[in-house]
C-alpha cells in the first residue's frame, strides 16, 4: 500500500504520547503523578454548560454556517478588536474545531510545498509537523536564546522564510516576550514583509503586570500580515469542546473558510453556543478563579524547584508550564530521562526534545498543590539518585 510522503512521514504528538503513558500506568494502579497535562484541571464554567443545554433544547443541533455562527464570529471580532485596539469585522474572524485546527487552516493558506517557515525554539510540538504536512520547510532561529529576536527574523527571511509562528506566552517555556522584544520583532516583520501566525492561546494566562505584550501592540499597522489565534480551551477549561478562533485579514480568512468548508464543515454547533457565552463574558468569575489558582501554583512550583540544585530555569510569566534544564556535564537523552523518571520515579513529564531542545523537561502546573509538592520531591529524589543516564 502506498502512503503519501508528507502524511506518512508525520511524527505523533509527544505530549499526547507521554500524557497517555502516565495515564495508563495510573489506571493500572501504579503510584504515578502526572505533570504532563496541557489543560486546566478545572471544570468548564456553568455559563458554558447552560448555554450548551439551551442550544440542545432549542434544536440548535444541525449544521451551522461552515465558518461558524454569525453571533460568535461577531463576538470574536468585537472582543479581539477591543484587546488589540483594532476594528475587526465578521469577515475578519472564523471559528474552527480548536485552536490547533485554526492554526492548521491558516497555515494551509500561506504555505506551499517548498516554502520556508521560521519556528522560534522551543516550539509547540505540533508546529513543525503542521508545516511539514503541507510540504513546507521548517527553519529554526540562529540565536540560541529562549526567545526569538528581530535579527533571527531578518536572517531567516534573507534565507527565504516567508512567515513565522509566534507563541507568547510560550508552550513549553511559559516565557513571554517583553514589550521591547515585541517591538524588535515587529520592526523585523515590517521590514521583511513576512506573515505571522500569532498563537495567543495562553494570552489570558499572563502573570506579569498590565497587558501581555503583543506584536500588534508594538505595531498595529501589521494587522494585515498577522493572524491571531485564540480560543476557549485554556482560558475557560474547555479543551474538549473543540472551539478555536482565527482573526486576520478578510482574504486570509475567506480562503481558510473554504478549506474548512471542504474538510470539517462547521465546528460542533452546541460547542459554538457554549463558547459564545464565555466570549461574551458570562464566565468571568470562573476565569479569574482559575487564573489566580495558576498564578499561585506557578509561585509554588518555582519556589520548590529553586531548592533542586540539579535544575535551572527561568520563572514562567505565562501559561501553566515551567521548563527547567537539567544541569549536568553528562549528555542526557531527555526522552530516556522522562521515561525512566516515569517508570522508576513515578513522575510523568514531557521531554524537551519534543519542543526542539535537548536537556530540558516540561512540567505542567495544571495540577493540585499536593501533586505539585510530591512531584518536585520525586524529581529531586530521582536527580539525587543520579542514575538517569
Ligand atoms: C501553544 C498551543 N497552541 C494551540 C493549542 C491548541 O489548543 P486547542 O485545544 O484549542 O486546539 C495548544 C494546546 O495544547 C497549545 O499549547
Amino acid at each position: 500500500m502506498y502512503y503519501a510522503k508528507n502524511a506518512s512521514s508525520l511524527e505523533g504528538s509527544a505530549t499526547l504520547l507521554y500524557t497517555a503513558r502516565a495515564a495508563s500506568m495510573k489506571a493500572a494502579g501504579a503510584d504515578v503523578i502526572s505533570l504532563t497535562a496541557g489543560q486546566p484541571d478545572f471544570p468548564t464554567p456553568k455559563a458554558a454548560l447552560d448555554a450548551a443545554k439551551k442550544a440542545m433544547d432549542e434544536g440548535k443541533t444541525l449544521y451551522t454556517p461552515s465558518m461558524g455562527i454569525m453571533e460568535l464570529r461577531q463576538a470574536v471580532a468585537d472582543k479581539w478588536s477591543k484587546v488589540h485596539n483594532q476594528n475587526y469585522k465578521v469577515e475578519n474572524s472564523m471559528v474552527s474545531c480548536g485552536a490547533k485546527h485554526s492554526i492548521a487552516n491558516m497555515l494551509e493558506v500561506v504555505v506551499s510545498p517548498g516554502d520556508k517557515v521560521l519556528l522560534p525554539k522551543p516550539y509547540w510540538v505540533s508546529y513543525p509537523q503542521m508545516v511539514r504536512r503541507l510540504g513546507g520547510i521548517t527553519v529554526f532561529p540562529e540565536s540560541q536564546g529562549m526567545l526569538i529576536t528581530g535579527d533571527d527574523i531578518r536572517k531567516a527571511a534573507a534565507a527565504g522564510a516567508r512567515g513565522m509562528i509566534l507563541n507568547s506566552p510560550c508552550n513549553p517555556s511559559g516565557l513571554v516576550n517583553t514589550a521591547d522584544s515585541m517591538e524588535d520583532i515587529a520592526a523585523a516583520v515590517k521590514e521583511t514583509g513576512i506573515w505571522v501566525i500569532s498563537d495567543d492561546i495562553y494570552e489570558d494566562l499572563y502573570y506579569g503586570s498590565g497587558k501581555v505584550p503583543h506584536i500588534l501592540s508594538a505595531d498595529p499597522d501589521l494587522r494585515d500580515q498577522v493572524a491571531l489565534i485564540t480560543g476557549v480551551s485554556k482560558t475557560y477549561a474547555m479543551t474538549g469542546w473543540r472551539i478555536g478562533f482565527a482573526t486576520a485579514n478578510p482574504d486570509w480568512i475567506k480562503i481558510a473558510g473554504r478549506i474548512q468548508a471542504h474538510s470539517t464543515s462547521n465546528p460542533c454547533s452546541i460547542s459554538q453556543y457554549a463558547a459564545l457565552a464565555v466570549v461574551r463574558g458570562e464566565a468571568e468569575a470562573e476565569r479569574i478563579h482559575m487564573y489566580k489558582a495558576f498564578r499561585r501554583r506557578r509561585d509554588l512550583i518555582c519556589n520548590l524547584l529553586d531548592g533542586v540544585k540539579d535544575l535551572e530555569f527561568e520563572k514562567p510569566e505565562g501559561a501553566f508550564y515551567v521548563y527547567p534544564r537539567i544541569k549536568t556535564d553528562k549528555k542526557v537523552n531527555t526522552e530516556n530521562f522522562c521515561i525512566a523518571l516515569l517508570e522508576k520515579g513515578g513522575l510523568g513529564t514531557i521531554p524537551g526534545s519534543a519542543f526542539g531542545n535537548e536537556g530540558f523537561i516540561r512540567l505542567s502546573f495544571a495540577a493540585s498543590d499536593d501533586d505539585i509538592v510530591e512531584a518536585v520531591k520525586r524529581l529531586k529524589d530521582y536527580l539525587e539518585r543520579g542514575d538517569f543516564i
